[in-house]
């Protein structure tokens, strides 16, 4: 009673699917890539995040799902927190509350929604009133996918070249409704690895080591330039063999890292096996897998061909669950300032 009680705000963002990854920085400490990626925010999937900053507490309070955090993730969310608190001249130690009604670590992003969903509330708490491309940038520097969860729909994060990154940001290039037929049906693969190292490490290994990577940094322009044109047009066969390409060019990157970085389950690598037979029985691509730096695999596909696609996929065994996924909304604020 009659403490005074800090500013709070609550944002919601959902995780994203890279068709073209981020996997290499030029920069570390201001997480600028080397080649820009394009992604679609995923609908569904959500963290929601309060950020309170308290004038009586002493040090940064980080639950997740009801769990006090100690360790590297609350180091991560406190030096988030003291670039916010740097940003708004603000000194207030802040307790931050984060669900998420999806696993974390288990390869769905969570750091990208996450970091979304904490730049919103942490900057809105504070009095800040970033435009969403600085909210992106921001976002950013928490993890570099985070920048393109800010946006829904089909997203762009533009490496640009600048040493200070002002030219490195996301931007929407299509809506969420854009596309209605497109799907992303999502196998969450039964035993899937935790993930330990986080990519922004594991990525680091690959840029020093891979011979492909100079080869793959020199070919995803192009393949930018052809999924922008497919998004725009909706051209579902440029979209999934496009898609495919650049899944394969991330996974042969990862394969020759020294030492190998391989993300995948007997049951990821059949449920590749079978995208790839379903395209080649239909003699064009009517659908596309990828992947990120986990087990899971999202299988993009339209509404139409789903039912055949799904006769080869629901007999691959080790699947623990399979989600049907469109895609959704970027970062928002839910709730009003408490
Ligand atoms: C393979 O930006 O999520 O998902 O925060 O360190 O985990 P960390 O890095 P993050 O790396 C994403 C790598 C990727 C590709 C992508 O999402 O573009």
């Amino acid at each position: 009673m009659g403490k005074v009680v800090g500013r709070s705000a609550t944002y919601e963002a959902g995780p994203n699917i890279a068709l073209v990854k981020y996997w290499g920085v030029r920069d570390p400490t201001l997480v600028l890539p080397y080649n820009s990626s394009l992604s679609v925010t995923l609908g569904r999937f959500r963290t929601r995040t309060t950020v309170s900053f308290e004038p009586v507490l002493v040090r940064d309070e980080f639950t997740l799902n009801g769990a006090p955090i100690e360790g590297t993730p609350r180091d991560d969310v406190v030096r988030f927190l003291d670039r916010v608190r740097n940003l708004s001249h603000r000194s207030e130690r802040a307790r931050v509350r984060s669900s998420n009604n999806f696993p974390t670590a288990s390869g769905l992003a969570s750091s990208a929604s996450g970091f979304a969903a904490l730049a919103g509330a942490a900057s809105a708490a504070a009095g800040l009133r970033p435009t969403p491309r600085a909210l992106s940038q921001l976002a950013r520097l928490g993890s570099g996918s985070a920048s393109r969860s800010v946006f829904g729909g089909f997203v762009e994060w533009r490496a640009g070249s600048r040493a200070d990154g002002a030219d490195c940001y996301a931007a929407p290039i299509a809506s969420a409704d854009h596309w209605p037929e497109l799907l992303d049906r999502v196998a969450m693969v039964r035993d899937a690895p935790v993930k330990t190292t986080r990519s922004a490490l594991a990525m680091q290994s690959t840029v020093a080591s891979s011979r492909g990577y100079a080869q793959r940094l020199a070919d995803v322009p192009g393949r930018i330039a052809r999924l922008e044109r497919a998004i725009r047009d909706r051209d579902a066969e440029t979209l999934f063999a496009t898609t495919i390409e650049e899944c394969d060019s991330f996974r042969s990157v990862c394969e020759t890292t020294d030492p190998p970085l391989d993300y995948l389950t007997a049951t990821s690598r059949s449920i590749l096996a079978a995208v790839r037979a379903a395209n080649d029985e239909a003699g064009r691509p009517v659908a596309a897998y990828t992947h990120d730096a986990g087990a899971h695999v999202h299988v993009f596909t339209l509404d139409g061909a789903l039912s055949k696609l799904r006769k080869r996929l629901d007999r691959i065994a080790g699947v623990e669950r399979w989600l049907t996924v469109r895609p959704g909304a970027g970062a928002r604020r839910v709730g009003g300032p408490t």
